[in-house]
C-alpha cells in the first residue's frame, strides 16, 4: 500500500511546489501589467475641444508635422515605436503596443495619455528632453486630438 501511494504524494509535492510558483508568477505578472499597462486616468486629460468637423488633413496632421513627424514620420524608414503618424490609416494601425488611437475613445486611446503626459512618464510625447528640441503639445492642441478621436478618427 505504502509502495503504491509513494509516487501519488510525491506527484501532489511537485505539483504543489509548481502550483505554488506558478500561481505566484501568474499573480506577480497581473501585478506588473495592470500597473504598467494603467488605466487612463481621464480626469487629468485636457479637455476635448468643442469644435465641429475636425479631420486629420485639415486640423491634426499640422499638429503632428510639427511635433512628431521627425520621430514618427512619413521618411523616417524606421519610425519610433514602429508607429508612422502621417496617415489616418497608419495612426489607426498602431505602432508597437497598439492601438494607439481607439476611434471614438480619446480617453481610452494611448496616445492621448501620451501626449497630455499623463500616467507613465516612460510614454510622454513628445519625449520630454528630447534632442530635437521640441516642445509638448498645448492643452488646446491635445483638446483638437481628443476632439478628432471622439468624432470617430476620420
Ligand atoms: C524625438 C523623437 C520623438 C518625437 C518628436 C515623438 N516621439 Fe513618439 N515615440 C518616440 C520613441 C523613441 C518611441 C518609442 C518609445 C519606447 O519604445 O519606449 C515613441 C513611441 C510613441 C508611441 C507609442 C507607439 C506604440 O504603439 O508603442 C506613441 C503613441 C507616440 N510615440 C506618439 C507621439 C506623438 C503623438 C508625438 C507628437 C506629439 C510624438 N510621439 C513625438 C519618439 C518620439
Amino acid at each position: 500500500m505504502r509502495n503504491f501511494l509513494t509516487p501519488i504524494v510525491y506527484c501532489g509535492y511537485i505539483n504543489n511546489k509548481y502550483m505554488k510558483k506558478l500561481i505566484a508568477g501568474l499573480i506577480s505578472g497581473l501585478v506588473v501589467m495592470t500597473v504598467s499597462a494603467g488605466e487612463i486616468d481621464a480626469s487629468k486629460l485636457p479637455p476635448a475641444s468643442d469644435k465641429k468637423d475636425v479631420t486629420f488633413e485639415k486640423d491634426i496632421k499640422p499638429i503632428f508635422e510639427k511635433s512628431c513627424f521627425k520621430c514618427h514620420g512619413p521618411d523616417s524608414p524606421k519610425p519610433k515605436g514602429k508607429l508612422k503618424l502621417d496617415t489616418v490609416a497608419s495612426i489607426i494601425k498602431g505602432g508597437e503596443n497598439a492601438p494607439d488611437v481607439v476611434p471614438g475613445k480619446s480617453e481610452k486611446s494611448p496616445l492621448v495619455a501620451a501626449i497630455s503626459h499623463v500616467g507613465d512618464e516612460d510614454d510622454f510625447m513628445p519625449p520630454p528632453k528630447n534632442k530635437a528640441g521640441i516642445k509638448p503639445l498645448t492643452k488646446e492642441e491635445v483638446g483638437l486630438v481628443r476632439a478628432w478621436i471622439d468624432q470617430g478618427a476620420k
